[in-house]
């Protein structure tokens, strides 16, 4: 019986192994790394401090070129932070499949991968006051900050 019970233990734990290899596979884009201090410090004044994961190292570098005409914005640091940032960015940037290719304007919010998980968010959802952009994560994602989009966290408000 003991055996029994043991062997089943095992199988149950081998299952859920691979069902987090899969996932971590699934999701690569979802994986967390400790955050910069220098990159919640100075790009998240204006948006969250989006994770590193979900755009390619080219997209990243691109950003980091232009902050001094941001996405209509002036985000424009001193040199050495850019640098510090840019490294960093550089390290853990995406490398997976879904990942590896630049999007349109290096927005997360156009990669194949983003637009797939939100089909279901109807296009004029993003811009209610409460929301205004798909690029505003926390609005709907209440882990974002934390890097946690998991979709159980989910809530779009009115
Ligand atoms: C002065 C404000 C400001 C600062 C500081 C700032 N950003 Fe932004 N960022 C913006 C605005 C505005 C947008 C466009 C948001 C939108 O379309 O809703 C944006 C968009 C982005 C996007 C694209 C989001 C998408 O649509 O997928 C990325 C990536 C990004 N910022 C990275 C950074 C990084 C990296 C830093 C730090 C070096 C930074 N931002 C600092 C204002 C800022
Ligand atoms: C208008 C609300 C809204 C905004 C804004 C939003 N999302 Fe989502 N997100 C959703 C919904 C709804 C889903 C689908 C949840 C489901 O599958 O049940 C989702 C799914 C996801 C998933 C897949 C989760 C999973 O477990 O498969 C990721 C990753 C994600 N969003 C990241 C982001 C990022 C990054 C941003 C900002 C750049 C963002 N989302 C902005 C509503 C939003």
């Amino acid at each position: 019986m003991r055996g029994v019970l043991r062997n089943a233990l095992l199988m149950m734990a081998g299952c859920a192994a691979l069902a987090a290899a899969a996932s971590a596979d699934e999701h690569e884009h979802r994986a967390r790394v400790p955050m910069l201090k220098a990159y919640v410090q100075e790009c998240s004044g204006c948006h969250i401090a989006f994770p590193p994961r979900m755009l390619p190292a080219a997209s990243w570098q691109r950003v980091m070129a232009g902050l001094a005409t941001h996405y209509g914005s002036d985000a424009s640091l001193d040199t050495a932070t850019v640098n510090q940032i840019s490294v960093w960015l550089n390290a853990n940037a995406g490398t997976g499949r879904r990942v590896r290719e630049a999007p349109p304007e290096d927005r997360i919010t156009r990669s194949d991968w983003f637009l797939r998980k939100h089909h279901e968010v109807a296009p004029g959802v993003f811009l209610r006051p409460s929301i205004r952009s798909a690029a505003n994560c926390a609005a709907c994602h209440a882990g974002a900050e934390r890097g946690d989009y998991d979709d159980d966290g989910v809530r779009i408000p009115r």
